[in-house]
């Protein structure tokens, strides 16, 4: 059986280039990017470069790249960092009822920590209203934290004017950008932003690799402490191996991340005319945005159907999808991004979430279109 994997949003497979890239610094560059001798200096060098790399893609300076264990770190790092080293205690920050749990955890402990956190809602698209934020804004709002593309539905936000309107302010504007990278074009030296969430695993570059952006007007405290790494804003010895796959995959992924975009798209659109033609044009709803939306997500609502049942049936048949959280026991909870978009409980039963990766074929989302369609129609007539 051929298997297919349509879960791009989870992770994506390493780049062989990116791989290639990563050898020596795993094998013959061992040394400590801090030690003092010739092996430090070279991996120190080595680090430089994967920095420099990173901040020319990016538009920043190299001096504004942190190096993370991914998004989720990142986005830890931006909001505890930014409240901690804040004037205005207890603080204010707002975000969006369809963050990551990345962001909405943290979110949740500042809460528990006496701080004050305003979860703004979204429309039945996943969009955010700006009025919304203006209006949230409170004399103690230090910080704004909101995802450029949503991971789930692929809903794109308003990035550009929420960053126009926060300058105004005065106010910190952190972006998790962990699903946009690659995905569309990101020049922070154009974009009203002050922090940005990215992370390697998305780009087919390495796990446990991601780095937060933050300006150099910007003061934030670590939140790991330790040595003198990142310039005293992350303790620890820095991943080199990775911090090198992740700017080798982020080059690849910005310098052709049109031409992505096109492959991606027409990779989502021939699913959709795949499905349509399994189940008819009302077989199935899509959620989210119709075009202001990532390329790389399709989030489907089968009717009738339970999501868990689906999704094991399509395992079974070898296609790799997902929905919203998955529980510890393993069941699946209702996602709260569908919830904040006020989806029927019957739309919120049945979600899938298939999302698309460089690897797939033509023929692969051929098959996955029939497979699905089949499924469908067998457990509907059941
Ligand atoms: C939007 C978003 N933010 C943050 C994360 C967390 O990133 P990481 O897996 O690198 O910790 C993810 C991962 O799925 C994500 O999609």
């Amino acid at each position: 059986m051929h298997n297919i994997y349509l879960d791009h949003a989870a992770a994506t497979p390493l780049h062989p280039d990116v791989f290639e890239a990563m050898v020596p610094h795993l094998k013959e560059q061992y040394g400590n990017p801090s030690s003092l001798h010739s092996y430090g200096r070279a991996a120190k060098i080595a680090l430089d470069s994967a920095r420099d790399l990173v901040a020319a893609q990016l538009y920043c300076s190299p001096n504004e790249i942190i190096f993370t264990s991914g998004g989720t770190e990142s986005d830890n790092l931006a909001i505890m960092g930014i409240v901690a080293a804040s004037k205005r205690q207890p603080a204010h920050v707002i975000t969006t009822q369809i963050e990551h749990r990345a962001v909405l955890s943290t979110c949740q402990h500042l809460e528990e920590l006496g701080h004050s956190v305003t979860y703004l809602p979204v429309d039945k698209s996943g969009l955010v209203s700006i009025d919304d934020v203006r209006k949230a804004i409170k004399p103690e709002t230090v910080l704004i934290s909101i995802n450029y593309g949503n991971n789930e539905v692929g809903t794109l936000q308003p990035i550009e004017e929420i960053g126009l309107l926060l300058r105004e302010k005065g106010i910190y504007f952190h972006v998790d950008a962990v699903q946009a990278l690659g995905k569309i074009n990101i020049n922070l030296l154009e974009l009203p932003v002050d922090l940005m969430s990215l992370s390697g695993h998305k780009i087919n570059g390495p796990k446990g690799i991601g780095l937060l952006y933050v300006n150099k007007n910007v003061h934030l405290k670590p939140n790991i402490f330790g040595g003198n790494q990142e310039r005293k804003r992350r303790g620890g010895t820095e991943n080199l191996a990775s911090a090198i796959g992740f700017s080798k995959a982020l080059e690849m992924a910005v310098f052709n991340v049109n031409k992505n975009q096109k492959i991606l798209n027409d990779l989502r659109s021939q699913m959709i005319e795949g499905l349509k033609k399994e189940l008819g044009d009302h077989g199935f709803v899509i959620n989210g945005h119709p075009n202001q939306r990532l390329p790389h997500i399709l989030n489907v609502s089968f009717k009738q159907m339970n999501k868990e049942t689906l999704l094991m049936n399509f395992d079974i048949e070898g296609i790799a999808a997902a929905s919203g959280s998955a529980c510890t026991s393993g069941s699946i909870k209702d996602s709260h991004v569908l919830d904040a978009m006020h989806l029927s409980p019957e739309l919120k039963k049945g979600a899938i979430r298939f999302s698309f990766g460089l690897n797939n074929t033509k023929k692969e989302i051929e098959i996955a279109a029939k497979k699905v369609g089949t499924i469908v129609n067998r457990l509907r007539n059941k």
